[in-house]
């Protein structure tokens, strides 16, 4: 054999055998990491969790796949979301069927056209910015619930997802002002929130909505307006202590405890959003001559005198407005 015949001869098989790897290849199949995925997830048994490795210090980012998020994601798909539309559209329409039945409540002596101050102008301010953040943050946390579905079908994809944006900022700066809010109506009305014998009175007569005519006493505050007070300052305490570690998850072990806070934060904000749909309709259409006390700060002695009885004597004691007999002639307060 000559020394070209022999070369050539090293050469072929050199590279027949490099190739023969290489022709031995299946075609490639673009699906077939997402197929070994799922193996290993129906593999994996519950609360197992396939992790890779990882250079960051936070040991939480090396989970890939856990397949507990499911059982999350079917939760807020299949409950939380049912619950928040329930209790809007629950509450509505109970309150509109109360409305078609009830009416509106009158003022039964009329208005005197003598006002009394209710609410200073901090109270007013506070009660205002509170409602106002409140409001906003209600819309755009709905949005992020069902927004998918009630939303995004009219407005498209686009206008969908830049308003979702803006709302989602709008929830995180204006979670502070309404934080803040809460606090200052905790320290601002508690003194006058503290249940006491009138209450349960006043729920046992319905608060005046069962006879016609005979309105159960109260103080500044009747018991219907204290299950507001305490369901603003311990939902919107819980609200806000699940929101801020949904903000700030770095402070939660796992993803199982963000999951759960963010469970928390929407059924809370449900329930709160029913009960505040319940507060503005009292506080507007519901009830004749309420709305003044959040708008002047100054409501009609004889809308005073049917609510809150007890209070309005403790203000005639203390000067603050003329009794007047009933030919409209000014006598001492007591
Ligand atoms: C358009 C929205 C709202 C209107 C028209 C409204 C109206 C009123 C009115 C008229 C009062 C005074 C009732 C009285 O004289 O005793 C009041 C009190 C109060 N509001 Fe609002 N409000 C609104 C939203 C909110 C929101 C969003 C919150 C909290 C998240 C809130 C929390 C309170 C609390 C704690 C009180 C004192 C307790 C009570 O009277 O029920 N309000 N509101």
């Amino acid at each position: 054999m000559t020394l070209r015949f022999k070369l050539a001869a090293l050469v072929l098989g050199a590279t027949l055998g490099f190739s023969a790897p290489v022709m031995a290849q299946q075609p490639v199949n673009p699906t077939a990491s997402s197929v070994q995925e799922q193996q290993l997830l129906d593999a994996l048994k519950p609360g197992e969790t396939i992790s890779g490795r990882i250079s960051i210090p936070d040991a939480r980012a090396a989970d890939l796949e856990k397949p507990s998020n499911k059982t999350w994601m079917g939760f807020n798909l299949g409950v939380s979301d049912r619950v928040m539309g329930v209790a809007l559209v629950g509450t509505a329409l109970a309150l509109l069927v109360f409305f078609m039945v009830k009416g509106r409540l009158a003022i039964e002596a009329g208005r005197s056209g003598r006002t009394i101050t209710r609410f200073n102008i901090f109270e007013r301010t506070v009660h205002w910015t509170m409602a106002t953040s409140f409001i906003v943050l209600a819309l755009s946390g709905i949005n992020v619930a069902v927004g998918r579905y009630i939303v995004m079908p009219w407005l498209g994809y686009e206008a969908f997802g830049s308003l979702t944006y803006l709302g989602k900022l709008a929830h995180n700066y204006l979670a502070w002002p309404f934080m803040l809010c809460v606090v200052i109506t905790f320290v601002m009305w508690v003194r006058h929130n503290i249940p006491n014998r009138l209450d349960l009175r006043w729920l046992k007569e319905g608060g005046g909505l069962l006879v016609k005519g005979k309105h159960p006493p109260a103080k500044k505050f009747n018991a219907g307006q204290k299950i507001v007070f305490w369901g603003v300052v311990v939902g919107g305490g819980l609200v806000s202590a699940s929101g801020l570690l949904l903000m700030f998850p770095w402070f939660l072990n796992s993803a199982t405890d963000w999951q759960l806070a963010q469970i928390a934060h929407a059924l809370i904000a449900s329930g709160m959003m029913a009960m505040i749909l319940g507060h503005i309709y009292i506080g507007t259409v519901g009830t004749e001559g309420a709305l003044d006390a959040m708008t002047s700060g100054q409501v009609d002695v004889n809308w005073a005198e049917q609510h809150h009885s007890l209070w309005l004597e403790e203000e005639l004691a203390r000067g603050a407005v003329q009794r007047r007999g009933p030919g409209g002639e000014v006598t001492p307060a007591e």
